[in-house]
């Protein structure tokens, strides 16, 4: 399989978190280019330096972080404290980072990697809103013929949304954002949460991770049992869902999961069903596919690789 030259947009957020771990204990099929933030989850203050966090727990002291947009493009910020808990961490202990933050805006970072990058060659990966990737789309439209594709976390299709009945939370925060990114002609692949709720951290696959015995485990066994709390209580599932990670995953064996090319549409004008994703999933319009749309995955073959990578820290 080829290498994936990646730009990870996050949030973190335990489950970011546990994407940019699975990311760097996966050099042989990613290529990370560096780690952008955006306010989401939690304000940008706290998303920035939690990537920094976990970098320094992976002794990866040397990726460039950088910091982006610190609200939507046209909204106002929503965060998810509620779940992620007030440091968008809660369950781990990190101490606070002390690698630097890169100077340059992760706006500019997105922009001078894609043009000095060949044609096709970019994969951006957005798990959190995605304001920095629209805004370098609309600051440099003559990037997007560089990236080869975006994989993002986000939207919901047969399954309801989980911050509004219609909308998942990172296409809820900046529609807008979201339909610049799918409008702008990219390849696009998108994990709703139709796949994450099937990616289950169930207590046997959290006693996994604990079973690692090493600083990682520890964190990431720490992080999800508070991380399952919510959806456990609010939904009656079998453990939290590790939405985040399924993107790297995909790109590291795109087989674990199943998906559809449709037309895809993001309502960003009634407040009702604001954020709301729409695949045209039986083609009923007969127009062109602009995405491909994932709707299921092997969970036991998505967390033996995860389990396995993070062992590898
Ligand atoms: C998404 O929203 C955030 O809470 C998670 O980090 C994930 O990216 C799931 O709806
Ligand atoms: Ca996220």
């Amino acid at each position: 399989m080829q290498k994936s030259n990646v730009i990870l947009d996050c949030d973190p957020g335990q489950d970011d978190a546990v994407a940019i771990l699975l990311a760097l204990a996966s050099p042989e099929e990613i290529n990370l280019l560096g780690i952008t933030t955006v306010a989401g989850n939690v304000p940008l203050e706290l998303t920035q330096s939690n990537a920094r966090r976990i970098c320094e727990l992976a002794g990866r002291r040397d990726v460039r972080v950088f910091a982006g947009a610190s609200r939507p493009l046209m909204r106002d910020l929503v965060t998810a404290e509620w779940i992620h808990g007030k440091t968008g961490l809660d369950g781990s202990d990190l101490p606070e980072p002390t690698m630097p933050l890169q100077e340059e805006h992760a706006v500019n970072f997105i922009v001078q990697t894609c043009l000095e990058a060949e044609d096709n060659s970019i994969t951006i990966c957005p798990i959190g809103p995605m304001t920095n990737v629209a805004l370098a789309m609309m600051q440099a439209p003559q990037i997007i013929p560089k990236i080869k594709q975006v994989v993002c976390m986000g939207g919901a299709i047969k399954e309801f949304g989980n911050t509004t009945p219609a909308a998942e939370f990172n296409i809820y925060v900046d529609p807008q954002a979201a339909k610049v990114v799918l409008n702008s002609g990219v390849d696009f692949v998108m994990m709703p949460l139709d796949v994450t709720h099937k990616a289950l951290v169930t207590p046997e696959r959290l006693q996994r991770f604990k079973d690692l015995n090493s600083p990682v485990g520890d964190v990431c066994g720490g992080m999800l049992d508070y991380f399952n709390r919510f959806d456990m209580s609010r939904y009656g599932f079998d453990g939290g869902p590790l939405h985040d990670p399924c993107v790297i995953a995909y790109l590291i064996d795109s087989d674990i999961f199943k998906g559809r090319e449709v037309h895809l549409d993001i309502e960003t004008s009634s407040e009702l069903t604001m954020g709301q994703t729409l695949a045209d999933w039986w083609n009923i319009m007969e127009r062109e596919p602009n995405a491909f749309v994932c709707d299921d995955l092997d969970h036991e073959r998505f967390f033996q690789l995860l389990t396995e990578r993070l062992g590898r820290l």
